[in-house]
């Protein structure tokens, strides 16, 4: 018999015990014993709940009980999450977890405590969250040189770019709507600024070079400045706009970014919709794969939590590997980031526009007193310099 805590007896936590009362046979018999949620550690009381029994106020009823050797931390937030997940490392208890801000803020030092303890610190539903993804680039790619990683990692801002393109709405009129369906938060601006994003996508990215990417030094563009006309362009073009998260290996070290881009329809993560992630993943020898599923969500985040506990209670009084070292990568900057550019300049400016940016792909979506086209591969650099001289650029977009 497994025995686990349940730190945070929300969405994901109350997930975690759905899972496990639901699929306990499957669990059981792929891990020959029984997992027990013996505590669920929550601020409230839950009065007829099944597991009402299993609540408890005080995480020292829990750290004082041998039993228990592995918790779920799903409460979310920096505090008091990282305090409890440290002292529980430190006492060798395993910890899984769904918490993009703490494993992106302080994962390499959790990991390295969890290594000195004898215990794990696992993060598969950190991103992506139903989607494996950490377990496949922990084990499944370990043989692979990762040259890059290319996302949509972010439920909300796929959903509202979604319906902007296929139902021609605003932005602020569907990120109302997300918010009526529970997709978006009231105060919406970690998703549609890029800051969830940025956090999943430093992860992935630490994972892929075994150095600390740092959040922080991600570039980051959110979806706010998407119009109904960029999209009736897109639609020109065969194409769609999709937020996404990409790291690359570059000549110079290693490249991150957070924007929304403009892609093909034949691009594989062009099929991914609503609120679904994908996440499409390079190596030197093996090619291309892509992992795609639900990002969010109770069952699906809480599935990925309870294959972590599975992973620990398989390794007893061990560590499963993660190789994220605590020194900081030094990323390149967006201004050598080449691409090419999606741009919309005031009409008057075409002649401007074609003798400074040379052999550019017009674009016409029937919209008067402007003119837009498709640049070359650029650096950034060298396109900020080009839209100062040219002036009167109305929105210009990303593609590859
Ligand atoms: N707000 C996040 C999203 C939830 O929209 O993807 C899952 O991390």
């Amino acid at each position: 018999m497994i025995n686990i805590a349940v730190l945070g007896y929300g969405t994901v936590g109350s997930g975690v015990v759905e899972v496990i009362d639901t699929n306990s046979t499957e669990i059981s018999s792929r891990l020959g014993e029984d997992i027990r949620v013996k505590y669920i550690l929550d601020l409230r009381d839950f009065p007829g709940d099944p597991h009402e029994a299993q609540v408890v106020h005080d995480i020292e009823i829990i750290f004082a009980d041998p039993d228990i050797s592995v918790i779920c931390e799903t409460m979310g937030g920096m505090e008091p999450a990282y305090t409890f997940t440290k002292k529980a490392l430190e006492k060798g208890i395993s910890v899984c977890t769904s918490n993009k801000e703490l494993v992106a803020a302080h994962g390499p030092g959790l990991i390295k405590l969890a290594e000195s303890n004898g215990c794990s610190y696992l993060f598969e539903a950190s991103v992506g969250g139903g989607i494996p993804i950490i377990r496949p680039l922990n084990k499944a790619l370990t043989a692979e040189h990762i040259q890059s990683i290319t996302g949509i990692l972010n439920g909300t801002t796929n959903y509202i770019l979604t319906h902007m393109d296929e139902d021609g709405v605003g932005f602020e009129d569907i990120l109302k709507e997300a918010q009526r369906l529970g997709y978006a938060e009231r105060n919406p601006e970690a998703d549609v600024e890029g800051h969830d994003a940025a956090r999943k996508i430093a992860i992935l990215s630490s994972l892929m070079c075994g150095s600390n990417v740092r959040y922080e030094d991600i570039y980051m563009e959110g979806i706010t400045g998407i119009t109904p006309e960029d999209f009736k362009y897109a639609h020109a073009l065969g194409m769609s706009i999709k937020p996404l998260a990409l790291s690359r290996e570059t000549d110079d070290g290693f490249f991150a970014m957070v924007a929304p881009f403009m892609i093909e329809s034949s691009h594989p993560l062009y099929m991914v919709k609503d609120v679904y992630n994908a996440v499409f993943v390079s190596g030197n020898t093996l090619g291309d794969t892509m992992y795609y599923g639900r990002g969010a969500g109770k069952l699906p985040t809480a599935s990925a939590v309870v294959s972590d506990v599975v992973d620990c209670a398989r390794h007893p009084g061990k560590t499963v590997a993660c190789v994220w070292n605590e020194q900081d990568v030094r990323l390149t900057g967006i201004d050598e980031y080449k691409c090419r550019f999606f741009v919309r300049v005031s009409a008057d400016k075409k002649n401007d526009a074609d003798a400074v940016f040379g052999e550019v792909k017009a674009v016409d979506a029937g919209i008067s007193g402007e003119y837009a086209f498709i640049t070359g591969v650029m650096s950034n650099a060298d396109f900020d310099a080009a839209c100062g001289k040219v002036g009167g650029v109305i929105s210009r977009i990303r593609t590859f």
